[in-house]
């Protein structure tokens, strides 16, 4: 898969340098390229945002620069472009999942108070939120977004992670983990954990996960 981001702050995405992501791009798992709007601007200043037509607080981001860097980066419109924003569909794992299937993907980060309503008209395929609040900028919704679908590339995760077994992967929440030592600070793992009877531990694990899922979302269970 390849990914092409479109920000003002690039560095912002510096820290997908790290840890499980930051592997999997250096062992190219998947490719990610990050691309600076303001070097597209053909403003003497570089400038990428202006005042709002009818007014209003905030400055509005310029079509010019965007959609030149989209032409730039997705020349023959291969890409499935999106663009982050409150106002879009919320970002749910059977999303991440369906996102993560596509070979092509381009995220346009907004910034200010938004971008040029013709720029996401006739350039953007998807609008994505990551969650019902505001956030200053599209930059780490759009981390978010990678990091969450780069798990489901193959070879990103090490063999002994997994997406098949954790919260939302049957659509209920993560049963509880445990490792050593046995008895911490007073506090015993459950005996069936030790008991090697892999069907009870099983069985165990899916009834704590109904258990969580019951008291904590229980939204999650009304289609089951
Ligand atoms: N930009 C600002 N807030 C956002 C959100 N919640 N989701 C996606 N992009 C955003």
């Amino acid at each position: 898969m390849k990914i092409e981001v479109l920000t003002l702050f690039p560095n912002m995405f510096d820290s997908l340098k790290e840890s499980v992501i930051g592997k999997a791009l250096e062992k190219e798992k998947f490719i990610l390229n990050i691309t600076d709007i303001r070097e597209y601007s053909l403003d003497k200043h570089k400038k990428c945002d202006d005042y709002p037509f009818g007014g209003g607080s905030g400055m509005v981001m310029t079509p010019q620069p965007i959609c030149d860097a989209i032409k730039a980066v997705d020349p023959n419109r291969v890409c499935k472009r999106i663009f982050l924003s409150p106002k879009g569909k919320t970002l749910s794992q059977p999303l991440v999942e369906e996102l993560s299937k596509e070979e092509n993907l381009l995220f346009l980060c907004g910034h200010y108070e938004g971008v040029d309503q013709r720029v996401i008209d006739s350039e953007i395929d998807m609008e994505l939120s990551i969650g019902d609040y505001v956030l200053t900028g599209g930059e780490l919704a759009c981390m978010v977004t990678i990091d969450a679908l780069a798990r489901y590339i193959d070879g990103v995760l090490g063999s002994s992670e997994s997406t098949n077994e954790e919260s939302f992967s049957n659509g209920l929440l993560e049963y509880p983990q445990y490792t050593r030592p046995q008895v911490y600070n007073g506090m015993a793992v459950p005996e069936i954990l030790l008991s090697g009877n892999h069907q009870e531990i099983d069985k165990w694990r899916y009834n704590e996960q109904l258990k969580i899922t019951k008291e904590r979302r229980p939204d999650l269970l009304e289609d089951k």
